[in-house]
């Protein structure tokens, strides 16, 4: 495990990240006041990762926690530095916590049809297409982990093919 959930104080930190040039497109921009409520609130968790050198280098929300849907949403991932390997480690830690610590049954979330590095990710890590919107103008479609139960078993055959001995 390398992230740790996130503290108030990040929050300047995680409002430069997701002011970069490359993720301004594809994220929204939050004000201090709501990354504040939300990040203290009991609906969202907030995770961090840190380099070496304790510099905060990527974020992570998940919400709807406090439904008893069993469905929990990516609401943002980013990393300050793209296409190191640090998103997929991230996603993958994300994925663990959703469907172990947090027991839901479902992962989803909402991209931009046109951020093709975060589709890749995304379905590369097993999310499926769902629908996209309506209005094509609004870029976004949705994807989600597969259907209830089978989230879960999939995870699991995943992380026993991970865990299983190579042959020699
Ligand atoms: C999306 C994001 C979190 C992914 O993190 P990352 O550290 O860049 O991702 P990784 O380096 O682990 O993996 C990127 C993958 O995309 C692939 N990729 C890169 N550019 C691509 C492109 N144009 N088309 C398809 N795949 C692409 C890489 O080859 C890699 O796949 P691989 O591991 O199979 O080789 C990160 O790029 C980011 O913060 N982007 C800006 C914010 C954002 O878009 N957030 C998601 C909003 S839904």
């Amino acid at each position: 495990m390398h992230l740790r959930p996130g503290h108030p104080d990040d929050i300047p930190l995680i409002m430069a990240i997701e002011r970069l040039p490359t993720a301004h497109q594809f994220v929204g921009q939050w004000s201090e006041d709501r990354h504040r409520s939300t990040l203290t609130g009991t609906d969202a968790r907030y995770f961090v990762s840190e380099a070496g050198s304790g510099k905060l280098r990527a974020y992570a929300i998940l919400r709807g926690l406090s439904e008893d849907s069993g469905a929990v949403e990516l609401k943002r991932i980013v990393v300050a530095t793209p296409e190191r390997g640090l998103g997929r480690q991230m996603l993958t830690e994300l994925i663990q916590i959703v469907f172990e610590d947090l027991h839901a049954h479902r992962l989803f979330l909402d991209v931009y049809e046109d951020n093709a590095r975060a589709c890749h990710l995304y379905e590369s890590l097993g999310f499926l297409r769902r629908c996209a919107a309506r209005r094509r103008q609004t870029r976004r479609q949705l994807l989600q982990s597969p259907p209830d139960v089978d989230a879960r078993k999939q995870y699991r055959a995943r992380k026993t093919a991970t865990a299983a001995p190579k042959a020699p």
